[in-house]
């Protein structure tokens, strides 16, 4: 068998997005631990759900408890992280689903990555903009605590660079209410993933 030997299946992703009667797309929320993404994409998916969009949800933190347990904070393992995750979620695009991503992605390197991976314009980039001193004064896992103690290294903002991005789709300032912003997304993701039968 050859190396990369692919099956052709019949029901691609053009099929699938017929069916489902919307395209593709991962929507990939990213900024500091405790800015809000989480919350923000749970709202999001709400609005989405409602609107019959089949959607997927990967989150960082639930990753890192499984799938991803093997991977630490160090910049190679971020970059791994963000790989396994780019690969996953192209898998999930092929197969019709709109893919709500929340990780921290804090380098220009690793959101470089998932545009190479997934291919730039099948993603939805949200900067979820909330300071270092707001994400620290919530605290909600108590790791910025620890990590200003010294006692959990390479911590994003504390020992480890945050790079403010220079490409996004969107801005949300991670202060003001979730359920607007999602509202504010979904009327972006609107001409996007609305599909023309
Ligand atoms: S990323 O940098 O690789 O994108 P990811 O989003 O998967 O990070 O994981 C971040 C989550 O792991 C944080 O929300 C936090 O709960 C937890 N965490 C534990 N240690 C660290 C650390 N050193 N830096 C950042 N987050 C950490």
């Amino acid at each position: 068998m050859k190396k990369n030997y692919r099956f052709n299946y019949n029901i691609d992703k053009k099929l699938k997005n017929l069916n489902f009667g919307h395209n593709s797309k991962v929507i990939w929320f990213f900024g500091l631990s405790g800015s809000g993404k989480s919350t923000i994409s749970n709202e999001l998916e709400k609005l989405l759900f409602s609107n019959k969009i089949a959607t997927t949800v990967i989150d960082g933190d639930d990753l890192r408890a499984g799938l991803n347990s093997d991977l630490g904070f160090e910049f190679k393992d971020r970059l791994e992280n963000i790989r396994r995750v780019s690969e996953l979620s192209k898998i999930l695009i092929n197969n019709g689903q709109v893919v709500l991503c929340s990780l921290i992605t804090p380098l220009e390197e690793y959101r470089k990555l998932a545009n190479k991976i997934l291919n730039r314009k099948n993603i939805c980039w949200v900067f979820v903009d909330t300071s270092i001193k707001d994400c620290i004064s919530r605290d909600p896992k108590g790791l910025y605590k620890l990590a200003l103690k010294g006692k959990i290294k390479n911590f994003t903002g504390i020992d480890q660079d945050y790079e403010i991005p220079e490409d996004y789709d969107i801005k949300i300032d991670g202060t003001t209410d979730p359920k607007s912003n999602a509202e504010s997304i979904i009327k972006l993701l609107d001409k996007i993933i609305k599909h023309e039968k």
